[in-house]
């Protein structure tokens, strides 16, 4: 009886043990199933962020490049403008009111310049550098001085090919190139809220012609961080109109604010404007060239009336 008695109840425990290491097992196999399924989900997690990274610093070019301001593939129609704050370069300068940056920033239009007068204006910069040019990869022409790159130095244009200039550039190169800086100034002065008649162009204005050929003097080395108001003190507003595609002239050669926050660049376009104010708040860079062939005009204003610089007129040839 007592053995029956015991061996009663013992039928149901028995099964309850049973039950429960059976269901003991089956939660450690699921739990185990469970541990191996997201550790793999973390596995490729893992994988997937590993190839987006090599992904951008392989698609970039530039591993320090992180965000674009403006794509080449992107038509601007409204000035794109970004405000930064003022740096305090303008203080060491006198301020000239309705003039010197109040608001910095930088900004982009497409269209100020068109097309077709930024292909007029390359072909003019073509035929310009097709007389000497550097022997590294970056060339300059500039219209006001005569300046040209020549080997590892310049060569004043008007005065070494005198006459033959005329054979190279037409009065109505110059016109197109008076109009498109008065349009470039209007367009600044109408962004930056400042009175255009207060705003005179100045030196160094010029076209540039850069690629990836190694650098032979200093003025090949264009991709160097620099603050265009400490390079040159009377430069208060920058600008370039560039000349060439991004991606299908060259590759490589895009432009860079290096901000505390990280680095900012914008893709050439032809005819697109990108103008800035020149103080340490627009500290910036042109990335190298690595393929192809980059040409824009650097065209520089300045607040300072003592630092205008007159407008280029084609060269008076005597008959
Ligand atoms: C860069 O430009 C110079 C001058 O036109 C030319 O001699 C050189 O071959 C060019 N380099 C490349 C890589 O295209
Ligand atoms: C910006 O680029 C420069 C090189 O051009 C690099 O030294 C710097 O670390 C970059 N800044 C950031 C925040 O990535």
């Amino acid at each position: 009886m007592t053995v029956q008695r015991r061996g009663n109840p013992k039928v149901p425990d028995a099964n309850g043990i049973e039950k429960k290491i059976k269901r003991g097992n089956a939660l450690r196999q699921a739990s185990a199933w469970r541990g191996s399924r997201s550790s793999l989900l973390m596995l490729l997690a893992l994988a997937v962020i590993l190839c987006t990274l090599t992904w951008l610093y392989l698609a970039s070019g530039d591993p320090y490049i992180t965000a674009t301001l403006v794509r080449q593939s992107e038509v601007v129609l409204q000035p794109k403008v970004y405000t930064v704050q003022c740096s305090e370069d303008y203080d060491n300068y006198q301020r000239y009111p309705g003039c010197t940056p109040q608001t910095c920033g930088r900004a982009f239009v497409d269209n100020t310049v068109t097309r077709e007068e930024a292909m007029s204006l390359r072909r003019l910069a073509e035929r310009g550098m097709a007389l000497a040019g550097s022997d590294g990869g970056a060339s300059i022409l500039d219209l006001h001085s005569g300046a040209l790159s020549m080997g590892k130095q310049f060569v004043n244009i008007y005065r070494y090919f005198g006459e033959e200039i005329s054979d190279v550039f037409s009065e109505k190169d110059f016109s197109l190139y008076r109009e498109v800086r008065g349009r470039i100034q209007a367009v600044i002065a109408k962004t930056f809220e400042l009175d255009p008649s207060l705003l005179y162009l100045t030196k160094p204005t010029f076209f540039s012609r850069i690629n990836s050929t190694e650098a032979k003097t200093q003025h090949d080395e264009y991709w160097h961080p620099h603050i265009d108001k400490v390079t040159y003190g009377s430069f208060d507003y920058t600008s370039l109109l560039y000349l060439s595609d991004y991606g299908t002239d060259f590759t490589g050669g895009r432009f860079i604010f290096m901000d505390s926050n990280g680095n900012h660049t914008v893709e050439p376009r032809a005819g697109r404007v990108s103008f800035f104010s020149s103080g340490s708040e627009n500290l910036h860079r042109v990335e190298q060239v690595s393929w192809g062939t980059r040409y824009a005009i650097t065209v520089s204003f300045t607040c300072d009336p003592a630092h205008a610089i007159a407008d280029p007129t084609m060269p008076v040839t005597s008959v």
